[in-house]
């Protein structure tokens, strides 16, 4: 068995398998921010990332790219149901998302999240080398940590919470909150995307643990210093600006806009279908401008991109079921024959398309009503090195701490996210340049490299790790 000096540890592979029309098995990008912000520079860095591969049963063969070996940990149909589905997706998701929705616990759950987090920390500890550095990702593994620890005291080991962490009023309803919060610990540096959370942990560990903390820095009970600090997460800036700028996809986004019918304006929303971003608000929202005359159809079209997310949990089949009742309803109410008021696409798109997507947009709406960072946001100022759009962005992402020039909103407010939209529709091209120069300076110092690196520095202050990372 090889085994690697760096090892990174997510729920999900950046591959994904898709079953084809014809039965066949299809491995695409995996759906969501973390894979997709990981794997540019993984693959150019010798490393092995452990993580599921989207199917049941048995883990599949797959091939390495680049310089990344994968390593696939298999889950079972009972496993994906009480790890990935329940505690992970019902419980934790719902919970670290200031409950947005009510989050659910069946007691079962928890102990296959238990040995499903084993089965990580086993793999994780079989393929990493005497004194690697193991790198873990997001709420799903929450225990590993501490069970790598147990298994391999000689790992440096990395744990980074890409969604919200909560404060300790929400996280104290937790059933079995102490083992989590003892899982985490078993880092040497848990990093987060904005500081409260790192704040939020130090509360709790004194709360539940009695623990010595301050904001960066905790001493557990056995004695060791586990480090806390933020690392907001970015995206591959030159790729997503390169692809933007691409000959073919300048004359796809013209298309789009023709095909759209010439619109004065485009809004473009593209978002996982899924509670916590915020599409019942944004459409309620376009709504009630059509119903009072501030947005026609003819004048302004909304295309609401919602690419299908955790379909098997209830929660997330019942959300799917309103917006696309009410997206029928708001169609049906203000549509014409061949000009819909709202084009709705609940279908993955390739990065080619997105960045046509992102060209077309006057004013792009990421309004979430919590979200760890949203790297659509990021992935919008990317492909605007023209220029030209309006962001709309909520101040409950975390990309609104780095974004101030966007048109910040509370999505909670109707009354200021109407109003929000209409400023972000009404702006002049001259004020809407000198934001998007402001974001995309920033985003061109802050990338997902620039991440990445401050990141492995903090978990290994030799500098040896971050070396390791393409330059
Ligand atoms: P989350 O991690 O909650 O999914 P982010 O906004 O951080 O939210 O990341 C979403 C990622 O999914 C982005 O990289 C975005 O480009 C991608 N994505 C969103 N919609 C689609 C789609 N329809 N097809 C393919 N990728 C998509
Ligand atoms: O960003 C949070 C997150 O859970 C990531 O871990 C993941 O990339 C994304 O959302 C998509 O979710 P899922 O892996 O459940 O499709």
């Amino acid at each position: 068995m090889r085994q690697s000096s760096l090892v990174v540890v997510a729920n999900r592979l950046p591959l994904d398998d898709n079953a084809a029309p014809d039965g066949a098995c299809e491995w695409r990008r995996s759906p969501g921010g973390l894979a997709g912000a990981l794997q540019p520079i993984l693959q150019q860095t010798p490393a092995t990332w452990v993580g599921w591969a989207g199917g049941v049963g048995p883990a599949p063969r797959l091939p390495d790219i680049g310089s990344l070996r994968l390593r696939p940990v298999a889950l079972s149909e009972d496993e994906l149901r009480g790890y990935y589905e329940g505690f992970a997706n019902s419980t934790l998701w719902p919970l670290y998302h200031d409950a947005v929705q009510q989050p659910v616990f069946q007691r079962e759950w928890w102990e296959t999240y238990r040995s499903v987090n084993r089965r990580f920390a086993e793999t994780a500890a079989e393929v990493a080398g005497k004194h690697a550095a193991v790198w873990v990702q997001d709420y799903h593994l929450q225990l590993v940590p501490q069970m790598l620890r147990e298994l391999r005291p000689d790992l440096l080991i990395g744990f980074f919470m890409h969604v919200p962490f909560p404060p300790p009023e929400l996280y104290m309803q937790l059933p079995r909150r102490v083992e989590l919060l003892n899982g985490l610990l078993g880092a040497d540096l848990v990093g987060f995307q904005r500081e409260q959370a790192a704040h939020n942990l130090a509360q709790l560990a004194q709360k539940l643990l009695g623990a010595e903390a301050t904001d960066d820095e905790i001493i557990t009970n056995d004695g060791r210093t586990v480090h806390a600090a933020a690392f907001p997460v970015s995206i591959d800036v030159t790729e997503m600006s390169a692809l933007a700028a691409r000959t073919d996809v300048v004359t796809h986004a013209k298309q789009l806009r023709a095909d759209l019918g010439s619109p004065k304006r485009v809004l473009l929303s593209v978002d996982r279908l899924d509670y916590t971003k915020g599409i019942e608000h944004r459409l309620t929202a376009y709504s009630e401008l059509l119903r009072d005359g501030h947005v026609k159809v003819r004048d302004t079209v909304m295309v609401q991109v919602a690419v299908p997310s955790r379909e098997r949990v209830e929660s997330y089949r019942d959300l799917k079921d309103r917006i696309e009742g009410e997206v029928g309803r708001i169609n049906g109410e203000y549509g014409r024959v061949g000009e819909p008021a709202i084009h709705y696409l609940n279908q993955p798109f390739d990065r080619a398309q997105l960045a046509a997507l992102y060209r077309t947009a006057d004013v792009m709406v990421v309004t979430p009503l919590r979200d760890g960072m949203n790297l659509v946001a990021k992935e919008f100022v990317a492909a605007r090195e023209d220029g030209a759009g309006a962001l709309v962005l909520s101040e409950f992402a975390g990309a609104a701490a780095e974004l101030p020039q966007a048109f910040l909103c509370n999505p909670h407010d109707l009354d200021d996210l109407k109003g929000t939209l209409l400023r972000a529709m009404e702006a002049e091209p001259g004020d809407l340049a000198g934001r998007m120069t402001a974001m995309r300076e920033h985003l061109g110092r802050h990338d997902i490299l620039a991440w990445a690196r401050a990141y492995l520095t903090a978990l290994d202050r030799s500098g040896r790790l971050a070396r390791r990372l393409p330059h």
